[in-house]
């Protein structure tokens, strides 16, 4: 996903710091090259040799003691398509915001015209102090993008959560995506993306679902916000944190999802089916917790829209795409959906196939054209496959 870009991280001074290694691992695994410089506060928390093991290149502390350049900064200002700040801690913004170019990292701020992404990490008090929040939209205000801290357990237990932790890996690298994907190639595009399972109530505690997991649509919403789509991604309940700038609609039932999918119908652009919508839903909700003395043996279930059907008849100028999971006959199976539901392709996937499947973060899939030809892809990561998928989404789009 990421090859051939060079990512520069500076690492500053705060106990986050330990996290940028596996960060630096995952951006390799994307085929990035990844450097790194540090302030001299990072190194009280980890060592340059951990970073220069990593990288295989040096990873340099003294701004008067060049490693690989005469002038380090200048040479570390031009190299990178993008340098992240990760963890930024609230002394190295403060510097960034005025200008001060006392250490490798800032200086290399301060001196680079390329492409910047601050990741703060800091206590909760620090980074809500006037001070702080001052000197970020100082820097925002310059059209630096500075990602906000999550809310969650601080380093130290008796800070307990608050805001100010360092965003989770997949976020970090869901910016860096948008960063370095410049190619807005659906730039003003809408697309609407369903996601994840539905929950039918049986009663008020228990209710008929499946395993989804919600990760191919959100992978989808990802890739499409980094090539500058408008989003909308309807999910079923999950885990998943949300991607960012993406309109989110949280439903349970298929009945809302396909109420808020008709809502977002994204006219003249992208609808694409991804979630594990519950075909049937029980006749009727018991109000109260059914006693197993009083329960039926059979619970009557009555059918649930097909939100790519009944959106065939709506369908205005778009793409629709769906998927289909089959264990067994997969391509014949899939050809009747991509006719009855009207579809320009529909992605087959096998979850017995190994690495395909709801939880995983891989996929095995086929993508299945109504003139029959298939396509047969790789294993590859879900988030490989969202490319795959919207790369001829928009080539369909764009000869609309
Ligand atoms: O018919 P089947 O459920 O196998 O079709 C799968 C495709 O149809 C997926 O794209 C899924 O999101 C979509 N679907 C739907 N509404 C349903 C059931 C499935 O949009 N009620």
């Amino acid at each position: 996903m990421l090859k051939g870009k060079k990512i520069l991280i500076g690492v500053c001074g705060g106990i986050a710091a330990y996290k940028i290694c596996e960060l630096v691992r995952e951006l390799q695994r994307e085929n990035a090259t990844v450097r790194t410089v540090l302030t001299p506060g990072a190194t009280q928390f980890i060592s340059p040799l951990t970073f220069e093991s990593l990288t295989g290149v040096p990873a340099p502390v003294d701004l008067f003691k060049p490693f690989l350049s005469e002038i380090e900064h200048i040479e570390l200002a031009t190299w990178p398509d993008l340098y992240v700040i990760a963890p930024a801690t609230a002394t190295s913004i403060a510097k960034f915001a005025s200008g001060i170019a006392d250490n490798l990292v800032t200086a290399t701020f301060l001196a680079t015209r390329k492409d910047v992404l601050i990741i703060p990490a800091m206590n909760t008090g620090m980074w809500e102090n006037p001070a702080t929040q001052k000197n970020v939209s100082l820097l925002r205000k310059r059209h630096i993008s500075v990602v906000e801290p999550e809310y969650g357990l601080m380093a130290s237990q008796l800070e307990g959560k608050g805001v100010g932790r360092l965003p989770d890996q997949p976020i970090i690298v869901s910016h860096i995506y948008r960063k370095l994907w410049q190619k807005k190639e659906l730039a003003g595009v809408n697309v609407t993306i369903t996601a994840g399972c539905t929950r039918e109530k049986i009663d008020p505690v228990r209710f008929i679902s499946n395993q989804s997991s919600g990760k191919m649509g959100f992978a989808l919403a990802e890739v499409a916000a980094a090539m500058g789509a408008n989003i909308t991604l309807i999910h079923g309940p999950t885990h998943l944190k949300p991607p960012t700038d993406v309109n989110i609609v949280a439903v349970e039932t298929a009945n809302e999802m396909f109420l808020a999918t008709k809502d977002n119908y994204p006219t003249n652009g992208i609808l694409i089916g991804a979630a594990a919508v519950s075909d049937f839903r029980p006749d009727v909700i018991s109000e109260k917790k059914i006693k197993k003395e009083n329960a039926a043996s059979v619970i009557p279930l009555k059918q649930n829209p097909d939100i790519l059907f009944e959106l065939k008849e709506l369908r205005k100028q778009s793409v629709h795409i769906g998927f289909a999971l089959e264990t067994n006959d997969e391509i014949a199976y899939a050809a009747k959906k991509i006719a009855s539901k009207g579809l320009d392709f529909i992605v087959v996937n096998n979850p017995s196939e190994k690495g395909a499947g709801f939880s995983v973060n891989t996929n095995k899939a086929k993508i299945l054209f109504p003139d029959g030809t298939i396509v047969d892809l790789p294993l590859m990561k879900k988030i490989e496959l969202a490319v795959e998928i919207l790369k001829k989404a928009m080539i369909i789009h764009a000869n609309l």
